[in-house]
């Protein structure tokens, strides 16, 4: 995916080194050249922007495979995927708007209309649950580590494919009412991923500084 970024000072120096040890082309983002390159230069596309193509069936299948690789100690499998087809969309906008009226008695039209319009973004959209099992020695921390995991991987297997990924929470991740609609007792929601691809250029957003956030331990 090319993007044109305004600023390349604004990329922060972790991406700026990135982008110059892998791409001639300093605006590219999700560059597929290399996995190396591919997990430097990722960028998340807005699930708004999102057109036509979504993966197709093969495609989503290879996405949904990719994202059970992950690391998972116990090999519990503590994460679920909800894929919503899309015949089911419209079903589960209108379900999200009666959610969220239900959890918001008094919402405006506009705060009802983005409720409808979430579950309509983009060509497709998988929900990830964690699904931690209780009786597991393995501590339920590690369990939803896991499910971030496999959110993080979903996201990486759309990039490798030439999609862009946009993984969101939101009021639709805490709503009991819409918990009851996607995941089953125990199960919580980690986010959902949409993906499709990009319909404007990427842009960068501000990073974290390098040495804000890395320290050596000297004992
Ligand atoms: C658990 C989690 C929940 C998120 N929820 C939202 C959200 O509701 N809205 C949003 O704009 N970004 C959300 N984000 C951030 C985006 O997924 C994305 O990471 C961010 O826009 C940065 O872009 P990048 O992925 O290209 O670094 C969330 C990220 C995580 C890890």
């Amino acid at each position: 995916m090319v993007a044109r970024s305004s600023s390349l000072g604004r990329r922060g120096p972790v991406a700026s080194v990135a982008l110059q040890r892998y791409s001639a082309d300093m605006d590219n983002f999700n560059d597929t050249t290399s996995a190396a390159s591919l997990l430097a230069t990722r960028r998340s596309g807005k699930a708004r922007d999102m057109v036509d193509p979504g993966p197709d069936p093969t495609q989503q299948r290879a996405i949904l495979a990719t994202a059970m690789r992950v690391p998972d100690h116990g090999k519990l499998a503590p994460w679920r995927f909800v894929t919503i087809a899309g015949d089911q969309r419209a079903a589960l906008s209108a379900a999200l708007e009666a959610a969220y009226v239900a959890d918001t008695p008094d919402a405006g039209r506009l705060e009802r209309e983005a409720a409808r319009s979430f579950a309509v973004q983009a060509p497709w959209l998988v929900v990830v649950l964690s699904h931690p099992n209780p009786d597991s020695h393995i501590p339920l921390w590690e369990q939803q580590l896991s499910a971030g995991a496999a959110t993080m991987q979903l996201c990486n297997a759309a990039h490798a494919l030439g999609f862009v990924a946009n993984w969101l929470t939101g009021w639709v991740t805490y709503s009991p009412a819409v918990s009851a609609l996607l995941a089953i007792p125990g199960e919580t929601i980690a986010g959902f991923v949409f993906i499709g691809s990009p319909g404007k250029p990427l842009d960068e957003r501000p990073r974290p500084d390098f040495d804000a956030v890395v320290r050596e331990w000297r004992g």
